[in-house]
């Protein structure tokens, strides 16, 4: 492909500002200086440097954030810290986005992402992705409503769930639950339980279809999927 569509796909501005970087020197191929935009490049051999630092042909790139409390999922916000203040600088010149929200005191798993494609794809109501929440919920959920959930439950605006299913981890004062949904109407775990008279005390989403919160990420820090981990969001059926 040319220089400038690689550096493009690589997150390093329009064609135009490429031109530009192209120009002003700060770009080599295979230590040969001032390339020309049109320069052919093999990804898999050649060696692009910008200012001294290799660029790694990546067009897309997959971050698994813990989301802390106190962030809001969006890519700007004129009051609260955002998500994307969160990504290290090296991830900074891709154009990145959360898929999806969660609330702002809702913490856990928070894919970001320049993947369109896949971000369309997981949030589709069509494709009925499965993501599971850990709760601590205030009073005693009981077997009826697991079974409640499983029927579906209508929220406050007379919206009337998809079966979910809930795992009743410890039931007491304060019950500590795992709910598996499939949509994501805005606040939907809390207005389910709140459907059935109980109130959410603490949210954290654990897992987006096959993929597991990496709990060894403290909260507010990011990295790259693996491999593994994209195939098991469903990187390679969604990506498209
Ligand atoms: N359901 C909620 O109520 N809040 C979230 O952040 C996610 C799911």
């Amino acid at each position: 492909m040319r220089l400038d569509k690689y550096l493009a796909d690589c997150g390093y501005g329009t064609r135009k500002e490429i031109k530009k970087l192209i120009k002003s020197g700060a770009v080599t191929v295979n230590s040969v200086e001032n390339p020309l935009p049109e320069t052919k490049i093999d990804e898999n051999c050649d060696k692009v440097f910008v200012m001294n630092t290799e660029v790694i042909y990546k067009k897309f790139v997959y971050l698994m954030l813990n989301k802390p409390q106190g962030v809001v999922s969006a890519v700007w916000d004129k009051k609260f810290k955002t998500v994307i203040d969160l990504v290290p600088d090296e991830f900074l010149h891709y154009e990145l986005f959360p898929v999806g929200r969660l609330d702002i005191d809702t913490e856990g798993l928070l894919i970001i992402t320049n993947d369109g494609a896949l971000s369309h794809n997981l949030l589709s109501p069509k494709k009925h992705i499965p993501k599971t929440y850990y709760a601590k919920v205030l009073g005693k959920v009981n077997d009826s409503d697991a079974a409640a959930f499983k029927a579906g439950v209508t929220l406050d605006d007379g919206y009337k769930t998809k079966p979910a299913e809930l795992k009743i981890l410890n039931s007491g004062e304060i019950s500590e639950i795992e709910l598996t949904i499939t949509e994501g109407k805005f606040h939907q775990v809390k207005r389910m339980f709140e459907s059935v008279g109980k109130k959410v005390e603490f949210l954290k989403r654990i897992k987006m279809n096959a993929l597991g919160l990496d709990e060894s990420l403290e909260l507010g820090e990011m990295r790259e999927l693996t491999e593994d981990e994209l195939f098991d969001l469903g990187g390679n059926e969604l990506s498209r």
